[in-house]
């Protein structure tokens, strides 16, 4: 099947197959302590141009499943066990290390939670554009890789590039060294790129631009965007479609405008309800009352059920599966067909 075919239409808009389908995807930690089963059967599917938003408390295994996607999960403890990640219709997980360094950057990029992750302190930013380009051009003379480099830059509007690859990343601001990985990870127009939005590195201004940023790029390129966030301010200005994600699970996937006026996940709808509302300018997650479950001991229910106000004995005993709201809205809730739920 082309790219460009359609395959029906949800709320008008048309849907293109898939450039990123997710199966099942099953990363776990091996530590000392046990198993932690920090991505546990996760799926869904990503067309171009289409931005996905992933939301959800820390530690509810964000980070990780947008590692497994790009093959960087932490080693040694680190283990994609499970499923399938096809990009282009081809399984990822299937690909030998040299042929996934080749995808990564120029069909998947991503954008890690902290520029400082990214960028190495003791080289210069010329140096660093030039060796992620080098990655996919071997053969560029140091004259094609500088105008490269350029362009990249001016990609994501960093004033006097030229002047720019000489620095060292401490001198530049966390919005410039947020620029500049960015122009890394799209210099070779990947068609997916995650990014794992940094939820201290920045302030919500520069935020906001370098968001705007990405969007751009996208509308440039065509390129699918996920954004994974703890701010639901963000989700509603970039997002087309958002997943909950809670204890290594998806717990509700859907359009943003259904997520965020009919959550049919009681946990969906606490995080919305957690929500300051009238600063609108910090819409992070506040607290949810009680511990999620520790991803070693999982429990057989409903992982969110020890928490969930409208919890019933089902929801104990037996984990939900998905309950399809509309074509492309849906929530593992045993209760998610009984909504309106009474107040707790
Ligand atoms: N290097 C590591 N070794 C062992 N366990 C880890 C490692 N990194 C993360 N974990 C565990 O994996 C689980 C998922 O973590 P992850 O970083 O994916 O969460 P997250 O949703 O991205 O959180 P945050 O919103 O704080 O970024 C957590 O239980 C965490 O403690
Ligand atoms: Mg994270």
């Amino acid at each position: 099947m082309s790219l460009d075919q359609p395959m029906g239409t949800v709320n008008d808009v048309p849907r293109t197959a898939p450039v990123l389908e997710v199966q099942d995807l099953r990363t776990y930690l091996y530590t000392r302590w046990g198993t932690t089963k920090a991505v546990d059967g996760v799926s869904f599917s990503l067309g171009s141009g289409e931005t996905l938003g992933i939301v959800g408390e820390s530690g509810s295994g964000k980070s990780m499943l947008a590692l497994s996607l790009v093959r960087l999960t932490p080693e040694p403890a680190g283990k994609i066990v499970g499923g399938r990640v096809m990009l282009n219709g081809r399984n990822v997980l299937d690909l030998t290390d040299r042929q996934m360094r080749e995808v990564r950057g120029k069909e998947i990029s991503m954008i890690l939670q902290d520029p400082q992750q990214s960028l190495n302190p003791v080289f210069s930013v010329g140096d660093q554009l030039a060796e992620a380009i080098r990655v996919h051009d071997r053969d560029l003379d140091d004259k094609l890789i500088h105008e490269r480099s350029v362009d990249a830059l001016k990609s994501v509007h960093v004033p006097a590039p030229e002047r720019r690859l000489k620095n060292f990343p401490h001198q530049m601001s966390g919005g410039m060294k947020q620029r500049i990985v960015g122009a890394m990870a799209m210099a070779y127009q990947p068609q997916v790129l995650v990014a794992d939005e940094p939820t201290t590195a920045l302030d919500v201004t520069i935020q906001a631009q370098y968001l705007r940023l990405l969007k751009d790029l996208q509308e440039r390129t065509g390129v699918a965007i996920i954004v994974i966030t703890h701010d639901f301010g963000v989700i509603a200005e970039t997002c087309d479609r958002v997943a909950v994600m809670y204890a290594g699970r998806f717990v509700e996937e859907g359009p943003v405008e259904q997520i965020f006026d009919h959550p049919r996940h009681p946990y969906t709808r606490a995080l919305l309800e957690s929500r300051p509302k009238v600063d609108l300018k910090s819409t992070r997650l506040q607290s949810i009352d009680g511990q999620p479950p520790s991803l070693i001991d999982l429990p057989i229910g409903c992982r969110f059920a020890a928490r969930c106000a409208y919890a019933i004995e089902r929801c104990l005993a037996e984990y939900p599966p998905w309950f399809e709201i509309t074509e492309a809205h849906a929530a593992a809730c045993w209760r998610s067909e009984e909504v309106p739920w009474p107040s707790p």
